[in-house]
């Protein structure tokens, strides 16, 4: 039975939020984890849906998995079997394609299904992953019923690899084939998102030799195999950014915990610009806002650029200007404004062209029935239902849960109006 979250909005926060772990750091470091012949310990794990996924499909492939406690995780990899992988769950997840890398690194081959994920309204290819893992020497084929085959009779070699997009997911994907595979390799272009640093240090904290991330040259140079230990994982930059963004569509003040503020800096530029005041402390981050918003542009590029996956979570504060049009430019995808139609039902008064989606301010937004299209465009829908005036309710909510961790406990806890409602009995349920 599908549910919904009904917000009374029109009400600003104040309190404290806890960040959880990263998802987009444990999706990668999870497969990862099958790389090393021995037991990894993960701390800091987020409680969502595609990370229990995640390891679903490992303890699928034979891997042993057991929570010590709600946050901490250990896997065991020295039975990993390739014969059985759980494909109807890696058709789920996007993430699971970092299972190619894994396996061909430590078994020279791999089949796994073609990965799903969110769907932006555009194409999300991974060729720049295959000619990766063909560079290194594997041969690569599609199989009919959406299967893709990866083989290194010779075992991979590490070789140079110049990325021509700047790719999250072929960066963190060549490094894992890389790990230990023969010799150096070097990829040229790479990614330089907080997850890809928090990949390359739990590798090197397993054996693994990998310099570099962060940077655009990342050197990995290949070991013979990793050992087993404790990592945790970084917070969620995406979660915190969601709710400053929250507080500053509904006025109020929000102390952020467990942050890591470097993070959150492109994210806090924007925030400023439009009126937030944001302190940062050690490992918190307090934002505020009492005043007017105020317009801004946007532009979407790979880290250090402001994010894509803030980009429809700042959109509603957008909306809430009083005045004044604002320019929003996605830089990383096709196309991403399929939330854009649920605004627009809120009252929002928004135009997009391909990559470019203007917003006149319309002063404030009204609460209606909206859909949640993908799992940040869920995260928008929330803020919007918070800030606007009457009842909102958000369908689809699977795709938040993908990526939130007790999304409507969190902001209950800072003083919203937010339920789940089981749909069919019209009841409120509160969440634990
Ligand atoms: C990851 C994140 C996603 C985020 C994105 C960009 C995960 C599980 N997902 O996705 O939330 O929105 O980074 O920050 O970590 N591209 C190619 N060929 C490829 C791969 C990518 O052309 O083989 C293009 C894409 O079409 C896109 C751009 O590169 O235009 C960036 O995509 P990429 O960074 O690879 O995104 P993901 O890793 O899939």
């Amino acid at each position: 039975m599908s549910s919904k979250i009904s917000i009374k909005g029109n009400k600003p926060l104040f309190g404290e939020v806890n960040i959880s772990g990263a998802k987009n750091a444990a999706l990668a470091i999870i497969p990862a984890a099958v790389l090393v012949d021995g037991v990894c310990r993960l701390e800091n794990i987020p409680n969502i849906v595609d990370v229990m996924v995640q390891l679903e499909i490992v303890r699928g492939m034979g891997a042993g998995v057991r929570f010590l406690n709600p946050t901490t995780v250990e896997i065991d990899s020295r039975h990993i079997a390739l014969n059985n992988p759980p494909f109807e769950l890696m058709r789920k997840l996007r993430a699971s394609y970092y299972l190619m890398g894994v396996l061909l690194s430590r078994f020279n081959k791999a089949e796994v299904a073609m990965p799903g994920g969110c769907d932006f309204g555009g194409v999300r290819p991974i060729d720049l992953h295959i000619k990766g893992f063909e560079t290194l020497g594997a041969k690569v084929s599609l199989k009919e019923g959406g299967f893709v085959c990866l083989k290194a009779e010779n075992g991979l070699k590490g070789r140079n690899i110049f990325l021509d997009v700047v790719s999250v997911g072929a960066t963190m994907n060549i490094m894992l084939a890389a790990t230990l595979a023969e010799g150096q390799t070097i990829i040229e272009n790479a990614a330089k998102e907080p997850h890809i640093v928090d990949l390359a240090n739990f590798l090197n904290s397993m054996g693994a030799r990998v310099m570099g991330a962060g940077t655009d040259v990342i050197k990995i140079h290949g070991v013979p195999c990793l050992h087993g230990g404790t990592y945790s994982i970084i917070p969620d930059q995406i979660e915190a950014g969601t709710y400053m963004a929250a507080v500053t569509a509904t006025g109020g003040s929000l102390l952020i915990k467990n942050i890591i503020p470097r993070h959150l800096e492109c994210i806090s530029a924007k925030l400023v610009e439009m009126g937030a005041e944001v302190e940062y402390f050690d490992d918190s981050v307090r934002v505020t806002r009492s005043g007017p918003l105020h317009k801004t542009n946007i532009k979407t590029l790979p880290y250090p650029g402001f994010p894509t996956d803030m980009q429809p979570q700042l959109a509603v504060p957008l909306c809430l200007v009083e005045d004044g049009a604002s320019v929003i430019t996605e830089g990383v995808w096709d196309s991403r404004y399929r939330y854009v139609d649920e605004l627009r039902k809120m009252g929002a008064d928004i135009h997009v062209d391909g990559k470019v989606a203007v917003i006149n301010g319309v002063g404030h937004l009204t609460g209606a029935p909206v859909k949640a299209s993908d799992l940040r465009a869920g995260a928008a829908m929330i803020i919007a239902g918070l800030a606007a005036e009457g009842e909102t309710t958000v369908e689809g909510i699977i795709h938040i849960e993908r990526g939130y961790e007790d999304i409507v406990g969190k902001f209950k806890a800072v003083g919203a109006r937010i339920e789940y409602i089981e749909e069919g009995y019209g009841e409120m349920r509160d969440i634990v």
